[in-house]
């Protein structure tokens, strides 16, 4: 008995351990089996207590009374689904009639308390049927992506959801985003992971970085071409605009129409090609825009406005050529001047991480979602790396990308080195390598700190 008791001392010992260091061995090991029994034993009295349940037909009722049988009592919804994840549980429910997806949506909160679960997210996934996804633990506090996820050529694992998921980055769907933060806030931190899961594609990658190219530069391996200040940039971006005429032109060569064509084959973009004529598709990422878009004098004033119309046209004519913007930066707004609120408009995908005043958070959301306003500002400025994320769909979503260090996303790109495509056009830009190795070589003497 005294044996028992120790053992069972021993595993609530670890148990209470696990849970505190390591919540998501925790939930493996112990919290995804007793989670899926509290929510299988309290669902009924829940849904009851939350205002979920509706009265029984009157045809039970009715029943009921004849036969002198007691009353049915009222129902909740029908489980559908129960299924455990990695991070937590997801519920799939039949709603019944006079219910809606909203009534869920309403008592979220107190479902999350009455089934002691972190967080939980509904969403209806057809007319009648709303999955709600609950997580064990706080996924984003620590974040671990799922070691296997879905992969599609263009499309990149980047962050993890509040409710669990994976967010992706999907070039195809959503061709260009902005990334606003303030300073410290982890945009260099999440375009490293774009990097990082671009890398062992077939893309090339293009590199604007005008902060003296810190956090471009020591993964020049696998870019195909690297601008560390404007004058450079605005070179690189004609160039880009030429290659993508060129691309229009080899679209149109293939077009060929005749009434025996399929409509599917008609090529409009690249992706239409046959596989051996397309060319490679392009990410072009810019850390700091609004370096690009300041000026002092005339002459700057004129090659600023040369890069701000290079970047508009890639934004409008790119998708179809292959040729795709990841723009970070600070603010970006029309104090910029002017072209920027154009170029804006055309960055479909938003994310924003922590911002210091309303105004950045509105250059991000403003023109989408007021709630995601809201939410970005109300990132906390401990958790760097927290960002809000506009989908297709309106809605958004809390996300936090993994903590990928210089040097892991330093040694990716050098392991996937040889995937790094010659394009003829950008060949002047292509960076130099000095040794065999892609360290960042130290051209200033490191001075003493004075503080
Ligand atoms: N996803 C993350 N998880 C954990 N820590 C993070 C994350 N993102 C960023 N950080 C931390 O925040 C620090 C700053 O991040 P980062 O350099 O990406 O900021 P930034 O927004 O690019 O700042 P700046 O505008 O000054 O370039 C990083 O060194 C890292 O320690
Ligand atoms: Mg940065």
């Amino acid at each position: 008995m005294t044996g028992f008791a120790v053992v069972l001392v021993l595993v609530v010992a670890a148990a209470g351990l696990l849970r505190w260091r390591r919540p998501a061995w925790y939930w493996l090991a112990f919290g995804v089996a007793l989670a899926t029994l509290r929510v299988l034993v309290r669902y009924g009295s829940v849904m009851d207590a939350c205002g979920l349940t509706v009265l029984p037909a009157r045809w039970r009722l009715a029943l009921a009374r004849t036969t002198n049988r007691p009353m049915p009592e009222s129902r909740p919804p029908r489980i559908l689904r129960l299924r455990p994840t990695r991070t937590g549980l997801v519920l799939r429910l039949k709603l019944r009639p006079g219910q809606d997806a909203f009534d869920i949506a309403a008592a979220l909160d107190r479902l999350r308390h009455s089934f002691s679960m972190y967080g939980v997210t509904s969403r209806e996934l057809r007319s009648g049927v709303v999955e709600v996804r609950m997580t064990g633990y706080d996924v984003l506090k620590r974040v671990q992506m799922p070691a296997t996820v879905e992969t599609r050529p263009m499309r990149v694992p980047v962050a993890l959801r509040q409710d669990g998921s994976v967010h992706y980055r999907d070039y195809r769907a959503i061709p260009h985003a902005l990334t606003l933060g303030a300073t410290e806030s982890g945009k260099s931190v999440y375009q490293r992971n774009l990097v990082v899961g671009l890398a062992p594609m077939d893309v090339a990658l293009v590199g604007i970085d005008c902060k003296q190219g810190v956090e471009l530069f020591p993964l020049a391996r696998r870019f195909s071409a690297l601008a560390d200040n404007p004058d450079t940039a605005a070179e690189l971006l004609d160039a880009l605009v030429t290659r993508m005429a060129d691309v229009y032109q080899l679209i149109r060569a293939q077009q060929r129409i005749t009434v025996d064509v399929p409509d599917a084959e008609i090529a409009a973009d690249i992706w239409d090609l046959p596989d051996e004529l397309r060319p490679t598709p392009i990410v072009v990422l810019v850390d700091e825009v609004a370096e690009l878009a300041l000026f002092a004098g005339k002459e700057e004033e004129k090659r600023r406005d040369r890069i701000i119309t290079a970047l508009v046209r890639l934004a409008q004519l790119g998708r179809a050529a292959g040729i795709y913007l990841e723009i970070c930066g600070q603010r970006f707004g029309s104090e910029l001047g002017k072209g920027i609120t154009m170029l804006r408009a055309q960055l479909t995908g938003r994310t924003a991480h922590r911002v210091n005043d309303e105004t950045s958070a509105n250059m991000a959301f403003g023109d989408i979602s007021p709630d995601a306003v809201l939410a970005a500002i109300q990132i906390p400025a401990e958790l760097r790396g927290i960002a809000i994320a506009g989908d297709s769909s309106g809605g958004w979503h809390r996300i936090r990308a993994p903590h990928t260090s210089l040097r892991q996303a330093v040694n990716l790109c050098n392991r996937h080195a040889d995937r790094t495509p010659t394009l003829p056009e950008l060949a002047p830009f292509r960076p130099a390598f000095a040794g065999p190795a892609a360290e960042p070589v130290p051209s200033v003497k490191p001075s003493p700190a004075t503080a």
